[in-house]
């Protein structure tokens, strides 16, 4: 088997449908042939095993952090969904919602290290450290955002942190980039927005080198948007300005792979516990299938 295609699952709001959304994608790749992992990184707030029916896993990160399992593959248990399993991330202790960077390097390196074609990785809500190193962490990522302007205005804060804290991360111990990037960043308030092209271009100047590094990084990642809870076409059409507005500003091709309409069997689905796309949803289920192939032929 080769190595598995991580997909970090984000979106800054709250309750946009991160988690749904992850489950659901994962069911539609095994749907389509594909063996799937799903990882609970939302530390803290861990609630996918409850999306995917399933009680609380008996091992969690917690306990290969703590060195009770002595790696990753031994805290993954198989799901109701065929061909997939999961790694949650519930625990007792409150420290495990904010991991030390060791404890985080410790867990990313061990994600790289499992087996299965995708692994989804379900992150938490806001643009934290720990949400925006896991985002960073990963090459492919996947933004969801309702089409609320407050949920898209939060989804393109997300990615701003993500991408701005990837780019301080490739330059470990090296002070003065690490500033440079950062004082680029802050809110100069009466002063239009900075875009990552035009610190590229300073940057340039100043050290092309690590300029040409960043450009790699950013060349190098896949983003891809879906919109959820979408209620009619003028909707769907959220997506497009949305993914204009991040390439501008933030030099990221955002790839819009599709969209998840309303319906209330997606709330039920909850309390009948199980993704809709096993459930008999033709319609949500159509939008998955959509998003799955959208997807797989992108990363291909
Ligand atoms: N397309 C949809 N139609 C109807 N309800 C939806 C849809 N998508 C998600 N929901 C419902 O919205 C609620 C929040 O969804 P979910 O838990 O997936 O969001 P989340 O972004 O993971 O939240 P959190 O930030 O708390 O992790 C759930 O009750 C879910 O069933
Ligand atoms: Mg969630």
């Amino acid at each position: 088997m080769s190595d598995p295609i991580i997909i970090s699952v984000g979106g800054g709001k709250g309750g946009v449908g991160k988690s749904t959304i992850s489950i659901n994608l994962g069911a539609s790749l095994v749907r389509s042939g594909f063996s799937v992992g799903y990882i609970d990184a939302d530390l803290g707030g861990a609630n996918l095993h409850t999306c995917l029916g399933m009680r609380r896993p008996p091992a969690t990160l917690q306990h290969f952090l703590t060195g009770q399992c002595k790696s990753l593959s031994e805290v993954a248990v198989k799901t109701p969904i065929p061909q997939s399993w999961l790694i949650s991330g519930a625990g007792d202790f409150l420290e495990l919602a904010n991991p030390n960077f060791g404890q985080k390097q410790k867990i990313l390196s061990g994600i790289k290290n499992l087996k299965a074609d995708y692994i989804i990785v379900d992150l938490g809500a806001g643009s934290s450290n720990i949400v925006s190193d896991f985002f960073a962490a990963f090459p492919n990522s996947i933004t969801v955002t309702d089409c609320l302007p407050t949920s898209v205005e939060n989804a393109y804060g997300f990615l701003k942190s993500g991408i701005y804290r990837g780019l301080v991360r490739l330059f470990p111990g090296r002070n003065e980039i690490q500033k440079f990037i950062k004082d680029f960043t802050a809110d100069k308030s009466g002063q239009r927005a900075p875009t990552i092209d035009s610190m590229l271009a300073q940057m340039n100047a100043k050290y092309p080198q690590e300029a040409e590094q960043m450009e790699e990084w950013l060349n190098n990642r896949k983003s891809f948007l879906i919109l959820n809870m979408v209620r009619g076409p003028d909707e769907i059409r959220v997506g497009e300005g949305f993914t204009a507005i991040v390439q501008k500003y933030l030099s990221v091709r955002l790839r819009y792979i599709g969209y998840l309409i309303y319906t209330p069997e997606i709330r039920e689905s909850l309390r009948t516990l199980g993704p809709v796309v096993l459930q008999n949803n033709p319609k949500a289920t159509e939008c998955f299938m959509a998003i799955a192939r959208n997807l797989t032929a992108l990363l291909r």
